[in-house]
């Protein structure tokens, strides 16, 4: 119970404090991605942003020194966004180095998402320090395929 807390306390400062270093820091912490994996696997999700509250977007998406790709949309109500995020997460993978992808579950964070002013599901945008950078709307597969490349150009 107690160790519980302590545990996720500690998961969060470590994730506070190896988000914005970007490598090096960090090494091999599975949380919140589940038990690392091979070599590669481990390696391709460290920019993958797992926004699970209103917090970790303020600290992981708009305090991120890189370009950071971010998916709002629902699974449960959204027949594109299954196939379109792992897809996406496919692309972003492979742009480790360059930029972080952020997940927003528009129906747990829906406030969030109304801030962001998203009304189409999904809705795919580029935040650069806090700021919108660009904004693609509805299942556009080349248009985000487009987002991404002008993102690893920031
Ligand atoms: C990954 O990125 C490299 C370099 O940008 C590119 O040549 C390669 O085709 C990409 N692979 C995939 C699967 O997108
Ligand atoms: C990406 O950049 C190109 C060139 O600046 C621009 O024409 C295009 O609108 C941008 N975004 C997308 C989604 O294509």
């Amino acid at each position: 119970m107690n160790n519980l807390t302590v545990f996720a306390v500690l998961a969060l400062a470590v994730a506070v404090g190896s988000i914005p270093q970007g490598q090096g820091q960090g090494q091999g912490q599975g949380q919140a991605q589940g038990p690392p994996q091979a070599g590669q696997q481990a390696q391709g999700t460290k920019n993958i942003i797992d926004v699970y509250s209103e917090s970790v977007f303020n600290y992981a998406v708009l305090n991120n020194r890189k370009p950071v790709v971010v998916f709002f949309g629902s699974d449960t109500s959204c027949g594109a966004c299954k196939w379109m995020y792992p897809q996406l997460e496919r692309l972003v993978k492979n742009r480790s180095d360059k930029m972080y992808l952020a997940k927003v579950d528009t129906e747990k964070l829906d406030i969030l998402a109304a801030d962001y002013g998203v009304t189409a599901s999904p809705t795919i945008m580029t935040l650069f320090y806090g700021e919108i950078v660009e904004i693609v709307e509805g299942a556009q597969w080349s248009k985000v395929v487009a987002l991404v490349n002008n993102a690893s150009k920031l």
